[in-house]
């Protein structure tokens, strides 16, 4: 894999995962033995930190960016990919530490790369995609927040929220990081529609997301409200380019 798509960082964010993190680790060690991992945590209550930093302490693939209070999920990104690019990796991961990714499933979105996406989304709402255990007012939500994202700035992907995906660090050099203001979960569609605007190719893999069996989700109600506002003003500003050339 080092030989076709370079080195490759995975980026995991966690914020009260104790439970879930040596499991996560664990099987993305397994999954990419090449590949290193990056814990970034944003002071865990719960301890996640110190249990980040004895798993880095027991392997030379394991890394740690610890943050001093929870500042979100897209300040987190940003911090761990401005890391791995100074780190000089080739492809920045994205991916939960509860298991709702499978790090099975990585080898899928590094193979989209290596055959010349920019950026690989692991998809739920692609043909093959699928969600299993969750509870029907998040699937609700998640595709009525993608088919709103759609409408309102014509993306032609079917998850633009999903927090699965595989950049090339190029996309990152390309798209910048410095202006991104976005702080919860519509950190993702703003950097797709980044991606997008920039003509950079965008390829979804279909996965499968299973729900979490330990800890909480994080998704609250200022996260939902941040990514409502935030992608109907993209859409307005946008409108004029989308007129002028027929897409995003
Ligand atoms: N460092 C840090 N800081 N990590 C965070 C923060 C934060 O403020 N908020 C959440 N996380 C971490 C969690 O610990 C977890 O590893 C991951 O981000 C995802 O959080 P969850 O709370 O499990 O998200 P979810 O399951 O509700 O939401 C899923 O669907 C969203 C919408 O499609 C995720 O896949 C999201 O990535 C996705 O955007
Ligand atoms: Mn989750």
């Amino acid at each position: 894999m080092i030989d076709t798509v370079g080195r490759v960082l995975v980026i995991v964010p966690t914020y009260n995962e104790r439970e879930n993190l040596p499991m996560i680790a664990g099987r993305v060690r397994a999954a990419v033995p090449e590949a290193h991992l990056l814990v970034v945590d944003d002071n865990s209550p719960d301890g996640t930190g110190r249990v980040a930093d004895e798993l880095a302490a027991a392997d030379d693939h394991v890394h740690v960016l610890h943050r001093e209070a929870k500042q979100g999920l897209g300040a987190a990104y940003i911090a761990a990919f401005r890391w791995g690019l100074a780190e000089g990796f080739d492809v920045l991961v994205e991916m939960d530490a509860d298991g709702s990714h499978q790090p099975e499933e990585l080898p899928k979105l590094l193979q989209a790369l290596e055959q010349g996406a920019d950026l690989a989304i692991g998809s739920r709402w692609v043909p093959g995609g699928r969600v299993v255990n969750w509870p029907g007012r998040r699937e609700f939500l998640s595709r009525g927040a993608n088919i709103y994202t759609r409408v309102m700035l014509g993306l032609p992907v079917r998850d633009a929220t999903a927090g699965f995906r595989a950049y090339r660090a190029a996309t990152l050099e390309k798209v910048g990081l410095a202006d991104v203001q976005s702080q919860g979960y519509c950190f993702q569609v703003d950097l797709t529609l980044r991606t997008a605007r920039n003509g950079l190719r965008i390829v979804e893999v279909p996965i499968t997301f299973v729900e979490r069996q330990v800890g909480r989700s994080k998704m609250g109600r200022d996260i939902v409200t941040e990514a409502f506002w935030r992608v109907t003003v993209w859409g307005v500003k946008g409108l004029p380019r989308r007129l002028r050339r027929g897409r995003a």
